[in-house]
């Protein structure tokens, strides 16, 4: 989701912000994209996406996010993998996912 600015952690303003932003993508009427919850034990650590890339022939946009105290441990490179693999039997044929030169995990 955008950044919210104002102070760090779950801020009443950044639930809110959450909520409207799910609400508006993976929860709206005509979903815009397919947004799965990372669950590692019985606990939610992250999410991740797959969403259509507009104009673009059977080709996805992969993004992932790991809740810091449960990054470097393996569940990102897990959940692409898991990302990969419904890509592909969903019918996808490209996959992208776009970052920033310094996210070395990402790279
Ligand atoms: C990117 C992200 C999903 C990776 O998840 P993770 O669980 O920390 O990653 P993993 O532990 O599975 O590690 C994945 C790879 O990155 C490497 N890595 C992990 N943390 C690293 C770090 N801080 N610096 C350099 N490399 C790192 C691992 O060694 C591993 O490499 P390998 O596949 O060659 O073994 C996570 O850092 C994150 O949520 N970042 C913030 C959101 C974000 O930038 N998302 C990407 C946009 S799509």
């Amino acid at each position: 989701m955008p950044p919210v600015t104002g102070p760090a952690g779950w801020t009443s303003e950044r639930k809110a912000a959450f909520l409207r932003f799910h609400r508006s993508r993976a929860l709206a009427a005509r979903p815009v994209e397919t947004t799965f919850a990372v669950v590692v034990g019985a606990r939610v650590v992250g999410a991740a996406r797959l969403c259509p890339v507009k104009d673009a022939d059977r080709a996805v946009e992969a993004g992932v996010w790991i809740g810091r105290s449960h990054r470097g441990a393996g569940v990102g490179g897990a959940v692409l993998g898991h990302l990969l693999d419904r890509a592909r039997a969903d019918g996808s044929a490209k996959l992208f996912i776009s970052t920033t030169p310094d996210n070395e995990p990402v790279l």
